[in-house]
């Protein structure tokens, strides 16, 4: 892929539910290597639908989706795990496995990559005390917070470097300074180079933390086309 090609482009974008519903109704808009950037609308706008599409969750119905390089109206399901492997997802309900350790969550990615466990162990703590969890890494989820079940959730998004990291509404459950901690670790990772795309309700963070804001309103963009 060229340096100055969108990491990911959309042109006449449509999503058609199975049930009928048109979630999205012709987005066209590039997102590139490196940016920061807030996807607001109001609920139901289908912020949660375009990024379920940019990780393969869902396929287009119409229109054209390049995901790095992919198309993904045509991607297998080989490519779409390919494709996983450098994106990061981020979700509200931050879904980690509560039968597993702080650790085994955070660890994942990096299984399914295939890495061994020695090797695998200093990245791990890593990414954890990154997220100034550290200290944490044998207790289960349940013993956590919201805020630091969030960071883990983080954490195992970040593990693997991903080039793009996917959240959707991350800071919805959060109180206001621990969501400006989980918006600083998100900047800080788009300033080692991880192009980072956010669906908010939140929008008092963009004082503290500004980014590129693309609007979507009943299933089109409203505002920041490119
Ligand atoms: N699995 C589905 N089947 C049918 N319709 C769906 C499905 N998921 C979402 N929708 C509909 O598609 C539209 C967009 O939903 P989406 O979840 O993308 O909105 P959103 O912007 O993320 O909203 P919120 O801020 O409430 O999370 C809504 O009208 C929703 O009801
Ligand atoms: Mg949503």
């Amino acid at each position: 892929m060229s340096v100055d090609q969108a990491q990911i482009q959309m042109q006449r974008l449509m999503l058609r539910y199975p049930s009928g519903k048109t979630a999205l109704s012709g987005v066209t808009l590039n997102i590139n290597q490196g940016e920061f950037v807030y996807l607001v609308g109001e609920s139901g706008a289908g912020k949660s639908s375009l990024l379920k599409m940019f990780y393969g969750g869902i396929r287009p119905s119409s229109g054209t989706l390049m995901v790095q390089g992919t198309d993904m109206r045509q991607a297998g399901d080989p490519k779409v795990r390919e494709l996983r492997r450098h994106t990061g997802i981020i979700f509200q309900d931050h879904r980690l496995l509560f039968s597993r350790t702080v650790f085994e969550n955070v660890a994942l990615p990096l299984r399914v990559q295939g890495w061994k466990t020695e090797r695998l162990i200093p990245r791990v703590r890593k990414v954890l005390s990154y997220v100034g969890l550290g200290d944490r890494l044998w207790s289960y989820p349940e013993a956590l917070s919201g805020g630091e079940q969030q960071r883990v959730a983080i954490a195992r998004a970040m593990t693997a470097k991903p080039a793009v990291i996917l959240a959707d509404e991350p800071t919805g459950n959060l109180d206001v300074d621990t969501a400006r901690r989980v918006l600083d670790y998100l900047m800080d990772l788009n300033r080692q180079g991880a192009t980072i795309i956010m669906a908010t309700h939140d929008l008092h963070l963009l004082e503290s933390h500004p980014g590129r804001v693309i609007q979507l309103h009943a299933g089109s963009l409203a505002r920041g086309g490119s």
